[in-house]
């Protein structure tokens, strides 16, 4: 664990959907884990089937399992609670369930056309809808390629609620030298815009 701590006083909600990028929610959990913030992870179900095929999660092992074996520390996850989409009466689904900021990560365009319209069907749209309503930061990092018309409307939608549209565009100016460090780069900005504190990257001007 990062012997700073430096997030120990903060807990965030990250959603995994089920777009291309599962690694993006991965390196965001396994960051915010690491500075001992309390992550509340919550999985679509797609989410869960594109983790199995482009990271391997074992869809019979438990997210804390599969963190493991990604590399994290298992006393880093400690803080680290998982929820599927069904959990509906679960704590983020709630206004009064204080939490510093909410990504999705990846963002899938289905959820993004959900959190939208405000269609709160299962605990990722509607724990995203309570952070719209309750102004909280919601960052939403989608995918698709390329984007369509209903898409990018969904995005201005979604940003004139007051969410961040924040999409998985790596910057290269860092020199980056693994897959893992260009994903950092995109990781580095969510926490940016989630207010966690972080040393992923060099900064511009560093
Ligand atoms: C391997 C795989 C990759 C996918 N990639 C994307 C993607 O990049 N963007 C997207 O919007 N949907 C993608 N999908 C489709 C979504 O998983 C699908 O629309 C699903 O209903 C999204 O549900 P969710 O938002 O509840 O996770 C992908 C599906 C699979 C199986």
């Amino acid at each position: 664990m990062n012997p700073e701590m430096v997030n120990k006083d903060k807990t965030y909600v990250v959603a995994v959907s089920g777009a291309s990028g599962s690694v993006y929610g991965i390196r965001l959990i396994k960051a915010l884990a690491e500075s001992a913030a309390r992550v509340l992870v919550i999985l679509s179900d797609a989410g869960k089937k594109v983790l199995a095929h482009e990271m391997g999660m074992d869809p019979r092992e438990s997210f804390i399992n599969f963190m493991v074996r990604y590399g994290v520390d298992q006393s880093a996850l400690y803080r680290v609670e998982t929820f599927s989409q069904d959990e509906i009466a679960s704590a983020p689904a709630s206004g009064s369930f204080i939490h510093n900021g909410m990504a999705v990560a990846p963002c899938s365009m289905k959820s993004l056309a959900a959190i939208a319209s405000g269609y709160a069907d299962n605990l990722i749209t509607r724990s995203c809808d309570v952070s719209l309503k309750e102004k909280r930061p919601l960052i939403l990092v989608p995918r698709e390629t390329p984007f369509g018309i209903l898409h990018l409307e969904n995005m201005t939608r979604a940003a004139r609620a007051g969410a961040v549209i924040l999409p998985p565009s790596p910057a290269f100016y860092t020199g980056p030298q693994s897959m893992e460090d260009l994903v950092d780069t995109v990781v580095a900005r969510i926490m940016d815009h989630l207010g966690a504190e972080h040393k992923l990257t060099l900064r511009w001007g560093q």
